[in-house]
């Protein structure tokens, strides 16, 4: 694919479709890590003299103008991580008369957001209507929202059509990059780290990662699949019926592949899904009331010990329910491994990437991706709409 680095933007209008889809509490970004990695092509594009128009989605406003769902406060903390103004474009049809005035106003350098691209009901219809009007704002389409880029939308894909010239920015760049080397020429041994509530989710990424990994390593949620699979009682802990004997067929594949896989060998069970619960530490079967909350410490001790000689480690999911302090050590203890490693570790977005920031992990990660749908489908080894739009022509 085209990059920023094969165009020439100095004078040129260049529409950035960033992922700027961030967390808001109080009108406040709680994980500014999508902001933080879209920094590098806004920066190059103003440093080579482009007139930057940056535009996003945020939430589901299902194609209607909606006030809490505003990209507002995303110009506001640019402005103050670029240094420099963000003009932001307050137009509920996005593409509407503040938009084209503030992008006829623009000196090279200048910045403008436009609102959030889902306020249109044509958005996620992918149709040509509004992909018309947001590709007439500018000479250049640079697609940089990797988080969204599983979507076939006008400003992911459509846009693109109408484009003379489309490219993929810095950080598009950079998952590709992480992702695809870690699928296509790993560094040996190389480590998977699956969690998350469900199984049924991670179907075809657990079946692909087979084919690529030395180890993989199966907690959280999704474990209490396999473990009922293996004939354990589980008592109230998640579970997913229809999945038990594509968890059976999973450990018959590990085997089949010489991959050694882990699951857990003790857990945290409360008889309720609360803070505050009492709690204990089984090692076989948990009692019929009883739900597993998080790995327990014989299991964070396999775990940790499994991937210490690991030199590429990809990890997706939490190992129980960590935004609970008494549940959240068996992540933490994956999160602090992997920091402390000499590998290139990545972290494959949505909850894991929340939790190694929020524990404090974060700038010891190669690579925490920007996607949480998109690295899961990237991984799964489908084509995204977002990257194979760009640059057709
Ligand atoms: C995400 O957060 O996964 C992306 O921004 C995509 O959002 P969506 O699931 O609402 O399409």
């Amino acid at each position: 694919k085209k990059t920023l680095d094969d165009i020439d933007v100095k004078g040129k209008k260049v529409l950035v479709r960033c992922d700027f889809n961030v967390p808001i509490q109080d009108g406040r970004i709680t994980d500014e890590n999508r902001l933080t990695q879209a920094l590098p092509t806004i920066e190059k594009l103003t440093a080579d003299g482009a007139k930057v128009i940056l535009c996003s989605h945020m939430g589901k406003p299902k194609g209607k103008p909606d006030p809490a769902l505003s990209l507002a406060p995303v110009a506001k903390r640019l402005s103050e991580m670029l240094g420099k103004e963000v003009v932001f474009a307050a137009d509920d049809e996005v593409v509407g008369e503040m938009a084209r005035k503030a992008v006829a106003a623009m000196k090279e350098g200048d910045v403008v957001l436009l609102e959030n691209t889902r306020f249109r009901p044509e958005e996620e219809k992918n149709e040509d209507t509004f992909s018309k009007e947001l590709a007439s704002l500018a000479d250049v389409f640079v697609n940089d929202a990797f988080g969204t880029a599983h979507r076939a939308h006008c400003s992911t894909a459509g846009v693109a059509k109408f484009m003379e010239t489309s490219v993929i920015g810095y950080l598009m760049e950079k998952e590709i990059m992480f992702l695809g080397n870690a699928l296509e020429n790993p560094v040996r041994p190389f480590a998977a780290i699956l969690g998350g509530s469900k199984v049924s989710s991670k179907l075809s990424v657990i079946e692909k990662l087979l084919d690529k990994v030395d180890i993989l390593i199966i907690g959280g949620g999704m474990s209490y699949t396999f473990a009922k699979a293996e004939g354990k009682e589980i008592g109230k802990s998640l579970v997913e019926d229809d999945y038990l004997e594509y968890a059976k067929k999973m450990v018959e594949k590990a085997k089949q592949k010489g991959v050694k896989l882990y699951l857990p060998v003790d857990v945290v069970v409360t008889k309720e899904y609360a803070e505050n619960a009492p709690s204990r530490v089984i090692e076989k079967s948990m009692d019929k009331d009883e739900m597993g909350m998080d790995i327990g410490p014989k299991t964070r001790e396999l775990f940790t010990q499994a991937i210490r000689d690991a030199k590429t480690v990809l990890w997706n999911g939490p190992m129980g329910v960590f935004e609970m302090k008494p549940f959240a050590a068996g992540t933490e203890s994956i999160a602090k491994a992997l920091s402390e490693m000499d590998a290139i570790t990545i972290i494959g977005g949505g909850d894991s990437a929340a939790a190694v920031n929020q524990m404090g992990y974060g700038d010891k990660m190669t690579h925490i991706s920007t996607g949480g749908g998109a690295s899961l489908e990237f991984l799964e080894g489908r084509v995204l709409p977002g990257i194979s739009a760009v640059n057709e022509k």
